[in-house]
């Protein structure tokens, strides 16, 4: 369904959009009439059902694919994203490494530097140069970082993926404050638990889904289509006036924070 009409042959470069919610926003960005540049690292099968998804939906897209634990190589991504459409209106910083160890399981810093180098320095990396090109360009622009709830409010196992969502948050309001002046906006989505292929059946099993019916106040996971609702939503002139902010979709999760429960 079209809500935004003004997104009509927006162009937005999507990262991470072989799976999961970037899979999920390409094909919410596709109903709004956008061009879309769609980015993958390993899954080509995955990118090329997105691709076939959206051409479906009568969106003109585009792929292009980049490692984003090598940092060197990232303007070159950037480059040829910005070369499909001739520009981009949008940049969504959606791809991210889920990391799951303990501290002391990872002594050496090995899943900790390539979680800050995909979550992190690839989003500084690539939101500089699309600020840069739209300065250039004289236009204005929007960037959307998928964040996490985990960047509010974390717990054991994810000391490098709650650093990387926390400096990613910070990260957005300094760069809001500084290209204001420029019209481009800075704004980070924080989901919540979203079922996508990599989880969908660990999160159906009972030991799982029941303590998080539990701790969610509306009851249910979210979807990769209400994340990409979202997306549209701080791409819109609906959200013409926010920036520097970190949009929470989680059902209520951290808004109920630790309390016991009570029945
Ligand atoms: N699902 C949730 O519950 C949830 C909650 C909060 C936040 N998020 C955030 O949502 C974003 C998408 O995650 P998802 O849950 O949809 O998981 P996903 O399906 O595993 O998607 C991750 C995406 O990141 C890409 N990626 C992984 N390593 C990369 C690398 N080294 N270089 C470049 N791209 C790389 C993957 O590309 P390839 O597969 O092609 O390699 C894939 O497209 C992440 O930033 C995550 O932190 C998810």
């Amino acid at each position: 369904m079209t809500i935004y009409p003004e997104l009509n042959g927006k162009r937005v470069f999507i990262t991470g959009a072989s799976s999961g919610i970037g899979a999920g926003m390409a094909q919410i960005l596709a109903k709004q009439g956008c061009k879309l540049v769609l980015h993958y690292c390993r899954n080509e099968s995955g990118i090329a059902q997105t691709l076939d998804r959206v051409k479906v939906l009568g969106a003109q897209a585009q792929v292009v694919r980049g490692d984003f634990r090598d940092y060197a190589s990232l303007g070159q991504v950037f480059n040829q994203a910005w070369s499909q459409f001739s520009g981009l209106d949008g940049l969504v910083n959606n791809a991210g490494l889920i990391t799951k160890t303990t501290v002391l399981d990872d002594v050496e810093g090995e899943a900790f530097n390539q979680t800050l180098a995909v979550n992190l320095q690839a989003p500084y990396r690539l939101s500089s140069l699309f600020a840069q090109a739209c300065i250039a360009a004289k236009q204005p622009g929007v960037v959307i970082n998928n964040s996490s709830i985990h960047g509010q409010q974390t717990c054991e196992w994810f000391s490098a993926y709650a650093a990387s969502k926390a400096g990613l948050d910070a990260m957005m309001k300094v760069m809001a404050v500084e290209w204001g002046q420029y019209g481009i906006r800075v704004n980070n989505l924080a989901p919540g638990v979203v079922p996508v292929e990599r989880t969908v059946s660990i999160l159906k099993q009972p030991k799982f889904k029941n303590p998080w019916m539990k701790a969610i106040p509306l009851g249910r996971y979210g979807s990769v289509e209400e994340m990409g609702a979202a997306t549209a939503f701080l791409l819109s002139d609906a959200a013409a006036w926010m920036t520097g902010s970190v949009l929470t979709l989680d059902g209520g999760l951290i808004a109920r924070g630790s309390y016991p429960y009570r029945d």
